[in-house]
């Protein structure tokens, strides 16, 4: 029996995963890690605490499953997408990295567009110039920060500094690379003409492969502290909205996946790059050879209740997640006239505004803590449900919705998305994310597997099904529209109140 590993590079922490050569998960492992945010809107990890992570979740994972390392054959990496690390010549981080949800780039982003225009932007790259990809924080260092400028030799994204680490080589794929704005979409490779337009040296970026490509082997002494063969083949893998809809068979057209982490994802599969004019829906490469996707990204889904939890549990431990969640549970539909703006990290989609804030709308002395988490929860399903309102009116077929990340383990996330989408929701057996879609994608480097739909269709399969409620369906239909009225009335207000960096 031969095995294989997947690696997710988190932003709350490494998950190891190994799974049988038929795709059966064996085992998994988190390995938690700090996230800083020196000032507001920043945000920042040191990679040599996801490099510790990495092998922590490798070693517990493999230790779980009881497998031999020699008998594993491939290991995938998946990653949080869009963050900097940069690196000098001799491969020392140079600053902390600057992550995906970081939104210190704002004016840099304005640079980028009026530069390269904003039309020619999305035409090339299948998005405008958005805070948290990596071209722009690129960019803010050269002005900000221009001594850790002038030492850079490489800027990679979070999982590919863990790929330097096991192998030496400097690569990446597809899927991530297209999370940099340097992509060029329909070549999948570095747009000649973005990069001479942003004056950023090629040689600085690392070599763009498909998903499933082999990109190098394990380093001997990373091998022999793992436990691992020398050599072992590391995969490209995908970003990790990418690496997570292989693991969860959004890997054809018709098939969309809502997932709730950190941040909330919409991803849908195509087989010919789709655009959004105004990009408030990402267009990227996908980690299956030659094919795209369309995603909606909301900057705090899980993110957003977790921060409710964490600042309650700073004064009332007790209030762990299952107590807040039995709390939302036991209140009515919609919260008692209580609504919830998510935008506790500035938005995406579909705003694409940096400077948008959250906000508790319709508070009453009436309304108690159950209220207030309840109306978390619907919040980030009705910014997701902003869009999916756009895929359809992109004529983007969605005919199943699954259900993944914190959304999917969860009755009463998943009873919401049902209800709120007014679509029954599938959830499914192996709820690994990233990891396992990492880990599928390197059976197919390591040839378990003929390609990528035969991975899904020996791995994927469907646990069980949430169908909607017709009466709370139409409530939340009505809720909806006044959702929706929310942030262009508190706009002017947010953005007097947000601090620019
Ligand atoms: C996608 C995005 C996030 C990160 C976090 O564009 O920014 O989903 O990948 O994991």
């Amino acid at each position: 029996m031969s095995y294989l590993l997947g690696l997710d590079i988190g932003t709350s922490g490494a998950r190891a995963l190994v799974a049988d050569a038929a795709g059966q998960v064996r085992a998994t492992a988190t390995a938690a890690y700090p996230l800083s945010q020196p000032r507001p809107l920043w945000s920042e990890q040191d990679p040599a605490d996801w490099w510790r992570g990495a092998r922590e979740a490798l070693r517990a994972a493999l230790a779980r499953s009881g497998v031999n390392g020699a008998e594993v054959a491939a290991l995938g990496l998946s990653g949080q997408m869009h963050g900097a690390t940069f690196l000098d010549a001799a491969d020392q981080v140079i600053r902390p990295a600057i992550l995906w949800n970081d939104q210190r780039t704002a004016e840099a982003c304005a640079a980028i567009t009026s530069q390269v225009g904003a039309e020619r932007l999305v035409a090339i790259t299948g998005n405008p110039a958005l805070t948290g990809f990596q071209a722009p924080k690129i960019l803010w260092l050269r002005s900000a920060e221009p001594e850790h400028y002038a030492r850079i030799a490489r800027v990679l994204l979070p999982k590919d500094y863990i790929r330097l680490q096991l192998t030496g080589e400097a690569a990446t794929d597809a899927s991530d690379a297209a999370g940099t704005l340097l992509l060029d979409l329909r070549s999948r490779d570095y747009s000649q003409e973005l990069l001479d337009a942003l004056a950023i040296p090629r040689a600085w970026l690392p070599r763009v492969y498909e998903g499933p490509a082999v990109t190098g082997g394990l380093r001997p002494a990373v091998a022999s502290e793992l436990g691992l063969p020398a050599g072992l083949p590391v995969v490209a893998g995908g970003g990790d909205n990418a690496a997570a809809a292989v693991g969860t068979g959004v890997v054809r057209a018709g098939v969309v996946s809502s997932s709730i982490g950190t941040s909330g994802v919409l991803f849908a599969h195509s087989d010919t790059p789709v655009l959004e004019p105004q990009g408030r829906l990402h267009g990227f490469c996908h980690a299956v050879p030659g094919a795209y996707h369309l995603m909606a990204v909301i900057l705090s889904a899980g993110g957003a209740f977790q921060w409710l939890r964490d600042s309650l549990q700073a004064i009332a431990p007790e209030l762990d997640y299952e107590r807040l969640v039995a709390l939302a549970a036991a209140v009515p539909p919609g919260a008692e006239g209580l609504l919830f703006a998510p935008y506790l990290m500035g938005e995406r989609t579909p705003h694409l505004d940096p400077l948008a804030r959250g906000a508790w709308v319709g508070l009453t002395s009436r309304h108690g803590l159950g209220h207030l988490a309840r109306a978390v929860m619907e919040g980030v399903v009705f910014a997701l449900r902003d869009g999916l309102a756009l895929m359809r009116g992109l004529g983007v077929p969605i005919n199943v919705i699954r259900v993944t990340g914190g959304g999917g383990r969860s009755p009463l996330w998943r009873q919401l998305q049902a209800d709120v989408y007014g679509m029954a929701v599938q959830h499914l057996v192996a709820e690994e994310g990233p990891a396992y879609g990492a880990a599928l994608l390197a059976g197919v480097g390591a040839g378990s597997f003929a390609d990528v739909a035969e991975a899904v269709e020996r791995g994927v399969q469907v646990a069980g099904l949430t169908e909607p409620d017709a009466g709370r369906s139409r409530h939340y239909d009505a809720l909806y529209a006044s959702y929706r009225e929310l942030y262009p009335a508190l706009r002017t207000t947010m953005h007097a109140l947000s601090p620019r960096s």
